[in-house]
């Protein structure tokens, strides 16, 4: 079906919808020039080694992993200004008029938040923070205010390794925003899967347990994921921008 049809489709559903949730991945940031994990040559996972994100490889190798963490998260973002585009901002108005109820996320780059989106469920963590993995010390600092010239970075309360505060592959989602997460995928009769090749789990599984409670899945995506066969019932093939600038024109949203 040609992309005016499912844009039709996909409004009326929101426009219905008794709870409508997001849910987002890095593809949603693409056109804010964060690049994506997998799926085209400038991915993450093209150039750099998945390993370096692997929880026992980082405590058993801190520096290395802490000099490819820098390198990702740490310099690319510092370096350069990344900004919503239209696809955040347009969420985040959705919030607003309360079409959409929350926004479940697996990026760490805090773009929903900055486009003004309140309800955002960081299931991955976030790279806004920096942990002391000393339990007893609890010490939480801005990834700016460590000394990144020095690997792997300790905390200055009392030595120990610290550890950024997003999810490490292995390592567990944050009880908190996984319960909160998986209590709206059960609640949701819309949910608008955004720029997620939908793989990694068990974020991948919010979609799914919306499906199986009866929502409508919106997918917007340029190419199919892991969900467009199976669960998917309006797939707009367009960018995340494109997307919604298309979807808040047929709500009758001004962005
Ligand atoms: N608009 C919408 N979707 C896009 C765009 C765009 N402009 N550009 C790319 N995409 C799609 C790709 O087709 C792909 O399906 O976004 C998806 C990006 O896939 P990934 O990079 O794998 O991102 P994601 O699914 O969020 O990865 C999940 O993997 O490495 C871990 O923790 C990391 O949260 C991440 C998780
Ligand atoms: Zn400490």
């Amino acid at each position: 079906m040609e992309t005016r049809k499912q844009i039709e489709n996909a409004a009326k559903a929101l426009k219905d919808a008794r709870y409508a949730i997001a849910f987002t991945g890095a593809g949603i940031s693409v056109e804010s020039g964060v690049p994506p994990f997998r799926g085209s040559e400038n991915s993450i996972w093209s150039k750099y080694d998945p390993e370096c994100l692997d929880l026992d490889y980082f405590y058993a190798h801190p520096a290395q992993s802490w000099e490819v963490i820098k390198e990702i998260f740490y310099n690319f973002m510092f370096k350069t200004e990344i900004h919503p585009n239209t696809a955040h901002i347009a969420l985040a108005k959705m919030e607003s008029m309360g079409i959409i109820k929350s926004v479940v996320t697996q990026n760490i780059d805090f773009l929903h938040q900055e486009a003004g989106s309140k309800h955002v469920y960081e299931f991955h963590g976030t790279a806004g923070r920096v942990i002391c993995t000393n339990k007893r010390c609890g010490n939480v600092m801005k990834p700016q205010d460590i000394d990144l010239n020095s690997m792997p970075p300790k905390c200055p309360k009392c030595g120990s390794l610290l550890k950024p505060d997003f999810v490490f592959f292995g390592e567990g989602i944050p009880h908190d925003v996984y319960e909160k997460s998986m209590s709206d995928a059960e609640k949701a009769d819309v949910v608008v899967v955004v720029g997620t090749t939908g793989e990694v789990m068990p974020a991948g599984m919010i979609p799914i347990i919306a499906k199986r409670h009866g929502a409508t899945i919106i997918e917007i995506n340029p190419t199919k994921s892991a969900l467009t066969t199976q669960y998917t019932d309006i797939h707009i093939a367009a960018k995340a921008g494109e997307a919604f600038a298309m979807l808040a024109e047929e709500i009758g949203i001004e962005l």
